[in-house]
């Protein structure tokens, strides 16, 4: 197969950032998705349902002329949210999710949550009215290895809240290990989790083998090839609780390359044609359409796009110059091989 239409893909994890940087990169996620859920981890954080709207409106005066592209909302989850805030930013369409960062656990993630007790009428408002939570799934304990932090959360936060809290919608965002893999397909269709591109193609040797690759450094950080073949039979299975969040996070290319450099791969402008070789190679792609234009329009409740994209397979595509922004450039993820497919 050399060319595949499918409905125009959604992105059930999107970070634009604001102002200069938000008007240099979202045309290439408008360019592609029809949709996205937009994170709230701007600073300071999109924590009230004012500060949304006012968020919504900047982004769609940044769109340029004629390009078409939904921004769906999310408030950032604090320990001073106010319930009824959440509930009528929900009743007016304007939200679509509430984002949980654990304090601490990634960029601009301060103003999370360290106390879950605090949450606790927040969350019972939500699943009420069905409001998805989509939840960062990493502790944050001083003495629990990074590369183990998914798979704890799970154990010590994710299950007991969940059990805590029945009918309570949940996204595991940006899943990275064969646990939350296996812990996702247990579970009734209360839950969904987002798979990014970066932790489909790479793992942590990619990252760490012949150098230290910055541009590959996110969280939940790159785990073991083990881990990439689970999120890869997820992806490409007929699970339909698995959907694509890019996560792309832009940062200026010297905030990544960097003695302590910024966690994020900026993957927005190529990450359907990643997202199809992978398919391609896996013998999948006649379930690409599912896992990049179905499955999360269906967990959110919301109707597929009825406009169509086109992928045609050829030469490999050469990779996007860097973005220029008013704070340096962006620099687009680099897969490190051949991708052949690419958006008409
Ligand atoms: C994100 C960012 O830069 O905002 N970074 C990342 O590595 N994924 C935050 C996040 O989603 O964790
Ligand atoms: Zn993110």
């Amino acid at each position: 197969m050399s060319t595949l239409t499918i409905a125009r893909p959604d992105d059930w994890h999107l970070h634009l950032r604001d102002g200069a940087m938000m008007r240099a990169v979202l045309p290439h996620s408008a360019q592609h998705f029809a949709r996205a859920i937009i994170m709230p981890n701007l600073v300071p954080p999109v924590v009230t349902s004012a500060q949304a709207m006012a968020y919504r409106d900047r982004i769609l005066a940044a769109l340029p002329e004629g390009m078409a592209f939904e921004p769906l909302m999310t408030l950032y989850l604090t320990e001073d949210t106010d319930p009824d805030d959440v509930a009528a930013a929900h009743a007016s369409g304007l939200v679509k999710a509430v984002k949980l960062y654990p304090a601490g656990a990634t960029t601009n993630s301060a103003s999370g949550v360290a106390d879950f007790g605090k949450i606790r009428a927040t969350l019972d408002r939500m699943a009420d009215i069905g409001l998805p939570l989509c939840v960062h799934g990493e502790v944050t304990d001083a003495d629990i290895d990074i590369f183990d932090r998914e798979a704890v959360f799970i154990d010590r936060v994710l299950d007991p809240l969940r059990r805590a809290t029945p009918g309570l919608r949940v996204v595991m965002e940006h899943i990275t290990t064969s646990d939350a893999v296996d812990y996702a397909r247990a579970q009734g269709d209360d839950l969904g989790a987002t798979i990014t591109v970066q932790h489909l193609m790479l793992d942590r040797n990619h990252m760490l083998v012949g150098g230290i690759r910055p541009h590959y450094y996110c969280l939940p950080i790159l785990k073991r090839g083990s881990h990439r073949a689970a999120l890869v039979a997820a992806a490409t299975g007929t699970d339909t609780r698995f959907f694509l969040g890019t996560d792309s996070a832009p940062h200026a290319t010297d905030t990544k390359e960097n003695a302590c450099g910024c966690a994020g791969c900026f993957t927005a402008p190529i990450a359907l044609s990643c997202i199809a070789e992978l398919f391609d190679e896996a013998g999948a792609l006649d379930r690409l359409e599912a896992f990049t234009s179905l499955n999360g329009p269906a967990f959110y409740g919301l109707p597929p796009n009825t406009e169509q994209i086109t992928l045609t397979k050829g030469a490999p595509i050469i990779i996007p110059d860097p973005v220029p922004t008013d704070s340096g450039t962006v620099t687009v993820f680099d897969p490190g091989r051949p991708v052949h497919w690419q958006v008409q």
